[in-house]
């Protein structure tokens, strides 16, 4: 009697041990290695549909994840072309070389400034208001790019 409890104990002892092996051999073999792109549409997949803003916070439109990130290029068209490349109401135009120097004169970090927070006919932020102050430095810096 107890050699045989002892048997079935030793057969389930051995069945676990058998079985861990093969679900750990099971399991090795489906592990996927995803690239940092697929695990970013993966967890855009996978993340909540809706998100509920509490009273106080401020709500910031996102244009998705990182690797979508508009450039100053990408602001420049979308906020600033209509004044700075036409010159409305006195806005120095992308292009005119000697405007930009002139304004250069006070400092790169005072145009950054102004730009962001408006000076004179110039909006605050250039209109983009849901540009961070980087984004509006990449459209300045995108203008004085082609304006040299
Ligand atoms: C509604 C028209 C308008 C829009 C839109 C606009 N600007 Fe301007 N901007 C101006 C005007 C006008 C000035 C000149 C202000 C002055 O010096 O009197 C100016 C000046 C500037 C200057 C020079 C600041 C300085 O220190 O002399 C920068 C830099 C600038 N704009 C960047 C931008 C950027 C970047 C955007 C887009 C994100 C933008 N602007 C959108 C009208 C505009």
């Amino acid at each position: 009697m107890k050699t045989i409890l002892f048997s079935r104990l030793k057969n389930l002892v051995l069945l676990t041990i058998a079985s861990a092996v093969l679900w750990g051999c099971g399991a090795s073999d489906k592990t996927v290695n995803l690239t940092a792109q697929q695990e970013q549409q993966v967890a855009a997949r996978i993340a909540p549909a809706g998100h509920v803003s509490m009273a106080g916070q401020v709500a910031v439109m996102s244009s998705g994840d990182a690797a979508s990130a508009r450039d100053g290029g990408d602001i420049y068209a979308t906020n600033c072309i209509a004044c700075h490349s036409s010159g409305v109401a006195g806005a120095p135009i992308l292009g005119d070389v000697a405007a930009w120097s002139a304004r250069l004169e006070q400092g790169l970090e005072t145009v950054y400034t102004n730009a962001i927070n408006g000076i004179r006919g110039m909006p605050m932020r250039g209109t983009c208001m849901d540009c961070s102050d980087d984004e509006v430095k990449a459209a300045v810096d995108h203008i004085l790019g082609n304006s040299k």
